[in-house]
């Protein structure tokens, strides 16, 4: 049996602490469909300020977060929005601008840092002299961290070009800051002035914050007001949520602080994996909490096997694609947590080469692990 659990799947697997438990208990609460909810309303006013906004919503996640936004900026059906082919509005929320909003996907190439190149996103553009053929353009999406480019941030500057382009044709640009936070401590820029140029922002508090559930929205005084309606439109609109809300006001509280120490857990992952013969990841390209680990071909052990191997020391990743294992670091992974894993993963591609697949011998050496 595994003597400790390490888990890598995601950050949002953190389990709320005490004082976030205890912060539930005592929340005070009420109605917050019929907007009196006080630990709601603090929450959402905290983060407007933080990120620079006039207000905030608070919703039950990073996928309605999105969809509000989007749907309240393309009220009109048949908007088309500019967002990246590998961005997760895109591949992983079940296309639920198109399904349930009746907005047209217009995608742009994602380049490997997660950026769109400029000249492409003003190509996509439609030429409104042509609606009589074309969608309308009405919205360019970012996501900053950009979770399928291994959590790389776009800078302050990239996004201020995009703000640009959009006022030049007079559009709206969304940010999917699900990770804007490890974003703004990995650049070093206020998270205000890292999205001065969007007019929304949907950030969740479930993932390198920790908190248990929901993200918040933020936006002018009237796109919120817009976007109320459509939360409860959408069943968001949720009772007592202060209860939710405590908890994520102690997570803001304690953990954003904790996001650097993530990151540079990370990177010691990253520079650590790199050391193992079998395994390459491009540690330039960890920016914040993601690691993606290749297994490279020739590799005496299979991606599958790998991952066995890891859940039976208590290691929990993700694999993603056939020879790439993701790992994720957050709050609740120490630095012994990295290097055990390390540890780990040296003992069995070593052993591997040497025993060509014995797992049974492996195991045996696990158990004389240094970093319990
Ligand atoms: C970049 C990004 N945006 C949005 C989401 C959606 O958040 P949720 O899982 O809370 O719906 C995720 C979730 O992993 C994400 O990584």
């Amino acid at each position: 049996m595994a003597v400790r659990t390490v888990d890598f799947r995601s950050d949002t697997v953190t389990k709320p602490t005490e004082s976030m438990r205890n912060a539930m208990a005592n929340a005070e609460v009420d109605d917050d469909v019929l907007g009196y909810d006080p630990t709601a309303q603090r929450l959402e006013a905290e983060m407007a300020r933080i990120m620079g906004k006039e207000a905030g919503l608070f919703v039950p996640s990073g996928t309605m977060g999105n969809l509000i936004c989007l749907l309240t900026h393309c009220q009109i059906r048949g908007s088309e929005v500019i967002l990246g082919d590998n961005s997760h509005i895109h591949v992983y929320e079940n296309g639920g601008i198109s399904t349930i909003g009746g907005v047209h996907p217009r995608t742009v190439k994602n380049n490997e840092d997660g950026t769109m190149d400029l000249h492409l996103i003003e190509a996509a553009i439609r030429d409104s002299s042509f609606e009589i053929l074309y969608p309308t353009t009405r919205l360019i999406c970012l996501e900053n961290s950009h979770a399928r480019s291994g959590g790389r941030c776009l800078t302050v500057e990239y996004t201020d070009k995009v703000g640009e382009l959009a006022k030049k044709y007079g559009l709206k640009l969304h940010i999917d800051g699900a990770r804007i936070f490890n974003a703004s401590v990995a650049l070093g820029v206020p998270v205000h002035r890292l999205v001065q140029a969007a007019d929304s922002v949907s950030a969740c508090l479930s993932k390198g914050l920790g908190a248990p559930a929901g993200s918040v929205i933020v936006g002018s005084k009237s796109f919120i007001a817009r976007a109320k309606i459509l939360r409860k439109t959408l069943g968001g609109g949720m009772r007592q949520i202060g209860v939710l809300c405590a908890a994520a006001s102690v997570a803001l509280q304690e953990n954003l602080v904790k996001l650097e120490g993530d990151h540079r857990k990370a990177k010691l992952l990253a520079e650590e994996l790199n050391k193992i013969k079998g395994l390459k990841v491009d540690s330039a390209a960890v920016e914040t909490n993601i690691v993606y680990c290749h297994i490279l071909k020739g590799s005496k052990v299979s991606r599958t096997h790998l991952c066995k191997i890891l859940e039976q020391h208590g290691i929990l990743v993700l694999p993603e694609g056939p020879m790439r294992i993701r790992f994720v670091i957050h709050h609740q992974i120490s630095e012994s947590d990295v290097h055990y894993t390390v540890s780990c993963l040296q003992q069995t591609l070593a052993g591997e080469a040497e025993e060509n697949g014995d797992i049974k011998h492996l195991m045996n050496g696990f158990k004389h692990n240094l970093y319990l």
